[in-house]
């Protein structure tokens, strides 16, 4: 499976060879269990393990979920009420699954932007690549259909300002939106719907995911130095890496269980931290709350959606060159996708023949410098849309979309990078010393 000479699985007993014959299913997993790793990995690569442990406390932790709660307008909040205090355990199997969306976006940002600092996005990891963008635009859909069957006043409200947005496309902006809700405002069809999708979409993660795993396997995985591992022999290839069961399942382990020392702490003693308490009241179509704020997790995004209104001049200039076809509303949800697209990107406007951004010195800076845009722009999300606060968000989101379209294709050409060692192995020994012979 792995482009880098390793040793495959032998079936050894008659059984074994009987099974592996008709179901190659033991050579499957050891292969993947097996899979040469480059050595030098940091602690940035223990998030993909991190994710695939969130993906599985969401399905298993929902399952649970959904054996209590009711999908209807007039019994979606009792029902969940119901669970919090009734169901034996109740309260930690909703705060771990409410806790445990949060850690899954804190991990899949903290991946991203390990991709995007290492460059593992770029030739021959495009696709890797491509189905995470995938998996997270699914993940995004996911968590903000969970979020309305609560069935509390965001739930409702964010759910009407969300599938507004569809309204302001031209021309067939109106009937999807209708189509999206199963009616004209959001109600009792749109909540069913949502759940329906809410149940199916972590089982469409889980298969992208595994195509996710396939594609890096099929490249091997990056690493700190963006050197690949040689590949002429398996000797060769023995000095770059180590296999990956047992050496980086035990790393990965003892991350885990410092990741989950912190998520427990927070869903035993603050679960509502990162939740809003307008949810604890029950979904009332006449009255709009003073505020209405995403979860944290989309409030970068929620920013450049907000960020572009009709004052601003390209956004003028769209209108005028299309006969006020784009307007400022239509024009912030261009941006919003469209940042996430930019980013889809990469792969092909990052000019640069170096990978990692260890060895970018210019690079570095302008990097960093888009990791702190994008919490200016979670915090200006967050901030009622008037100044200063929108002005910051222009100049973030503005910042996010030169980083993508001008900054990486530029750097490429002007950078010159700095001197990087030939091997994984000689960064490995420059790091630990030599192993004795
Ligand atoms: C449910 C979500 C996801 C899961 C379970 C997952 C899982 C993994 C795993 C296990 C790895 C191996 C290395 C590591 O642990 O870092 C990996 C690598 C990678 N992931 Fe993800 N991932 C997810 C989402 C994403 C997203 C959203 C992106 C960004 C577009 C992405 C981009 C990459 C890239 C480029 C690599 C290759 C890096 C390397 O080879 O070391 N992944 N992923």
């Amino acid at each position: 499976m792995s482009g880098i000479p390793h040793d495959h699985y032998e079936p050894k007993t008659g059984a074994e060879k009987w099974l592996h014959t008709r179901l190659p299913v033991v050579g499957l997993l050891y292969d993947t269990i097996m899979i040469p790793t480059p050595k030098n990995l940091n602690w940035m690569w223990i998030w993909g393990i991190i994710l695939t442990f969130c993906l599985a406390l969401q399905i298993v932790t929902g399952i649970i979920l959904v054996m209590h709660y009711t999908p209807h307008v007039s019994l979606a909040f009792s029902s969940v009420e119901h669970i919090m205090r009734d169901v034996n355990g109740g309260y930690m199997i909703r705060y771990l699954h409410a806790n445990g969306a949060s850690l899954f976006f804190v991990a899949v940002y903290l991946h991203i932007f390990r991709g995007l600092y290492y460059g593992s996005y770029k030739a021959p990891r495009e696709i890797t690549w491509i189905i995470g963008m995938l998996i997270y635009l699914m993940m995004m859909g996911t968590a903000f259909m969970g979020y309305v069957l609560p069935w509390g006043q965001m739930s409702f409200w964010g759910a009407t300002v969300i599938t507004g947005l569809f309204g302001a496309i031209p021309f067939i902006g109106e009937p999807i939106q209708t189509w999206l809700l199963g009616g004209p405002a959001v109600d009792n069809a749109t909540l069913n719907r949502f759940f329906s999708l809410h149940y199916l979409l972590p089982f469409v993660i889980a298969a992208l995911v595994a195509v996710h795993i396939w594609a890096f396997h099929t490249t091997g995985n990056n690493n700190p130095t963006g050197v690949e591992v040689r590949r002429g022999s398996k000797e060769e290839a023995e000095k770059d890496t180590l296999p990956f069961w047992p050496y980086f399942v035990i790393k990965d382990i003892f991350a885990l269980a410092v990741v989950l020392l912190v998520f427990f702490a927070i869903v035993g003693f603050m679960p509502n931290y990162l939740g809003h308490p307008d949810n604890y009241i029950e979904a009332n179509p006449l009255v709009t709350p003073a505020h209405i704020v995403p979860e944290w997790y989309f409030l970068p995004f929620y920013a450049i959606l907000r960020a572009f209104t009709g004052d601003v001049w390209v956004v003028m200039f769209a209108s005028w060159i299309t006969g006020g076809i784009i307007d400022a509303k239509f024009f912030g949800v261009l941006a919003m996708f469209g940042a996430i697209a930019v980013m889809a990107l990469a792969p092909w406007l990052d000019t640069s023949r170096v990978r990692s951004g260890r060895y970018r010195p210019m690079f570095k800076w302008w990097f960093w410098l888009l990791a702190v845009d994008f919490v200016v722009l979670m915090w200006a999300g967050a901030m009622p849309a008037e100044p200063p606060y929108s002005t910051i968000s222009l100049i973030g989101a503005t910042y996010w979309f030169a980083y993508f379209l001008v900054i990486l294709p530029l750097l490429g050409v002007i950078e010159k990078p700095s001197a990087m060692p030939e091997t994984i192995e000689e960064d490995f020994n420059n790091h630990y010393g030599k192993p004795a012979e």
